[in-house]
């Protein structure tokens, strides 16, 4: 069984396929706007303080849990372990991939339909935010919209997984991770020759700690567990088909540093141009889909921006999908030796028909709430803020407390000899945030969402 397991053609491979499933909505629809609503440049700090305490050790972690086995997170933790809890973790993964994919489908197909909408011209008439929340409330109103995009999504990710490791994945990710940096480069440079875009600028680097308190900061640690991919084994399994002979930690260190750099340059592209047109940068999750439309309308060349920027949100959900959806898949290869196309058929559509409430709650199931909550909202809730923290959690205290320490650093080790010689201190540094810091400020995270703290 194990002898024909599919494997990375190289080791850009596993980063541009690992950078993508990094990089997506959190990445340039969430983080931008949790910046705005949280004070700008001093909330950015405390994210990147987040990503390199919580971040990075969580996801060297994964990824080498994943390297070592060459296993799905169920098997993974079958093959460490005895213990039935640990395998269950690896299984409450599965589902939390399986849940994401429902809703991140619904979002991505929505920024499939933004293309169309701007070639259309739809999206070249607006004088101001409201009047493209107008078209947005009827787009999203629109059962036949949301679903019909939710299928086109959702058909384009099946696609992909169905191609296989290298075919596939790793195939499509060269090709639409160098197409995102480049569209990134030039919104970016769009917006900072805006005129005004200095105080988008300046609202990104020059901090107001006033702003900063328990809740941003909790804000920001869960956010940099989600913008990794952290919690549910996407980053394990993507880290299963990984060579032994590249490091773990080197390639994590890259991960990272791509992760953060978009989401960084999403934000100077879009608070300069938020800015240099006087509009509200803390004006929630609605500043993607109806501050920018009105921002773009008021640009030179606006619509030829607009279409470069839904394509940019479209490329980078699609490469993150197919991580989610690939966790499911690799599950059923590995642990019940099924065709990928017989998994990525059954299960991804199972997942479409799951998003399908999802697409519906924001027309014909929006009155069905839960706690006023809808299916969507309940969803995303439950992946997102529980499943996601109390997976990563028991990540760093497997990686931190149950694992032989001893095997730990021969396995980090392996490929990263020489990083291991000239920085001997990293290894006390990693086991001191994998034991201590990540697992009481993961457990705060989780008790904020849980509304206890
Ligand atoms: N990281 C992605 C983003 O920023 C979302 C995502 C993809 C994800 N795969 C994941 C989040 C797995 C958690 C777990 O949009």
């Amino acid at each position: 069984m194990l002898q024909n397991r599919e494997k990375w053609g190289s080791k850009l491979g596993f980063i541009l396929a690992a950078a993508g499933s990094a990089v997506g909505l959190g990445n340039i629809w969430k983080f931008p706007y949790i910046a705005g609503e949280n004070g700008g440049a001093a909330f950015v700090f405390v994210y990147l303080i987040c990503i390199a305490i919580i971040g990075f050790p969580v996801l060297i972690s994964e990824i080498l849990i994943g390297r070592t086995t060459q296993k799905n997170p169920v098997g993974a933790f079958a093959m460490l372990t005895n213990s039935k809890l640990w395998v269950s973790v690896g299984f409450l993964g599965v589902i939390a991939g399986f849940m994401i994919l429902s809703f991140y489908s619904v979002i991505g197909g929505w920024t499939i339909g933004y293309v169309i909408e701007t070639l259309r011209g739809s999206l070249s008439n607006f004088h101001s935010p409201e009047e493209a929340g107008v078209l947005f409330s009827a787009l999203s109103g629109s059962a036949t919209w949301t679903i019909g995009y939710h299928t086109i999504f959702f058909g384009l990710t099946m696609f992909i997984v169905m191609r296989g490791v290298q075919g596939g994945i790793e195939k499509s990710s060269k090709i639409m991770m160098p197409v995102l940096l480049i569209i990134l480069i030039i919104l970016m440079m769009r917006g900072i020759t805006l005129e005004g875009a200095s105080r988008g600028l300046a609202f990104l680097w020059v901090p107001d700690w006033s702003k900063i308190n328990g809740q941003s900061i909790l804000i920001a640690l869960g956010h940099a567990f989600f913008t990794l991919s952290l919690g549910m084994g996407a980053m394990l399994t993507y880290g299963s088909y990984m060579s032994k002979k590249d490091s773990v930690v080197n390639a994590a260190a890259q991960v990272v540093f791509l992760d953060t750099l978009i989401a960084l340059m999403a934000g100077v592209a879009i608070f300069t141009a938020v800015f240099a047109s006087g509009l509200d940068p803390a004006a929630g999750p609605g500043l993607i889909f109806q501050t920018l439309p009105a921002v773009f309308a008021s640009m030179t060349g606006g619509t030829f921006f607009a279409l470069l920027f839904f394509l940019l949100l479209a490329i980078a959900a699609l490469t993150s999908a197919i991580s989610l959806l690939e966790v499911v898949v690799a599950y059923f290869v590995d642990e019940k030796a099924w065709s990928r196309k017989r998994a990525v058929l059954i299960f991804g559509g199972l997942i479409y028909i799951l998003g399908i409430p999802s697409a519906l709650s924001f027309n014909l199931m929006s009155d069905v709430t839960f706690y006023d909550k809808t299916f969507f909202d309940i969803v995303d809730f439950l992946a997102s803020n529980v499943l996601l923290p109390f997976g990563g959690l028991m990540i760093a205290i497997f990686v931190g407390w149950i694992w032989l320490r001893s095997e730990v650093m021969i396995a980090v080790k392996t490929g990263a000899e020489s990083f291991f010689n000239a920085y001997p201190w990293f290894e006390g540094l990693w086991f001191i945030f994998l034991r201590f810091i990540a697992p009481v400020l993961i457990t705060l995270v989780l008790l904020n969402s849980l509304g206890i703290v």
